[in-house]
């Protein structure tokens, strides 16, 4: 008996530090922790990932730079950049002549990042910094993104409100929002979809767009209001 019980609470402990390590990527145990986990994990992060060139052009690059058309030299901020996955997408579009900004918590990830964007040194600065306060005065950027990492953040909302403060009226937002069953065990951290469109109402947004993407991630697409004075 006291062997089954043995065994059933090192089942029961695997299980947990899965669901804390894997899943939620230690985001119950606090930043530190999130950090550490992506530090370790950054070398091997874009071969875990797959990326795919044509898929990161059609869904991000291409209608990025396509909204941003109209901007001279436009700036945008990739916030939790990781190894510059947004960046690189952007930067790939001949029709894109601005900056981008790539700000991340991991210097590991940010090292990965400047291997990725060594092409474009000009184009690009990367910053160790976390989400929530931004380093940057309020409408600085003519975009703001956000991808696969609210879910890590201590809290969600202030970092929102705060990519929203450095993002100039009429500035887009592209984010991820996490669905599918995983979001469900990383509750407090995750948004339904009817949720977050509820959340993106209430903020000075317009022509909010949440559709499906991967299979774990919705995105979105908003645009900070012009306010008439
Ligand atoms: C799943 S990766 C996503 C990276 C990149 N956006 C992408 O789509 O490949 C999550 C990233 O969020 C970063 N991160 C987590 N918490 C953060 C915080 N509070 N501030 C800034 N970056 C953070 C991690 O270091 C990691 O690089």
């Amino acid at each position: 008996m006291g062997w089954v019980l043995l065994v059933v609470a090192f089942a029961v402990l695997v299980l947990i530090g899965y669901w804390q390590l894997v899943v939620a990527e230690g985001t119950y145990l606090g930043t530190r922790v999130v950090t550490l986990l992506y530090d370790l994990a950054a070398h091997r992060y874009d071969r875990l990932k797959g990326f795919d060139g044509a898929d990161e052009a059609w869904f991000l690059g291409r209608p990025l730079a396509d909204s941003l058309r109209c901007s001279d030299h436009p700036r945008v901020l990739d916030v939790a950049t990781g190894t510059g996955r947004l960046p690189r997408a952007l930067l790939s579009q001949p029709e894109f002549d601005g900056q981008v900004w790539g700000l991340d918590l991991s210097g590991r990830m940010l090292s990965v990042a400047k291997q990725n964007l060594a092409p474009h040194p000009e184009c690009v600065g990367l910053l160790l910094a976390g989400a929530t306060p931004l380093p940057f005065a309020d409408e600085q950027f003519e975009a703001v993104t956000c991808l696969e990492a609210l879910e890590f953040f201590a809290e969600a909302a202030p970092a929102l409100n705060e990519m929203l403060r450095v993002l100039q009226p009429g500035g887009w937002l592209l984010m991820s929002n996490r669905i599918g069953w995983e979001a469900r065990l990383m509750p407090g951290h995750t948004w339904s979809r009817a949720e977050l469109i509820s959340i993106l109402r209430g903020l000075p947004l317009t022509d909010i767009s949440v559709r499906p993407w991967q299979t774990y991630y919705d995105l979105v697409w908003a645009r900070k209001r012009i306010t008439k004075t």
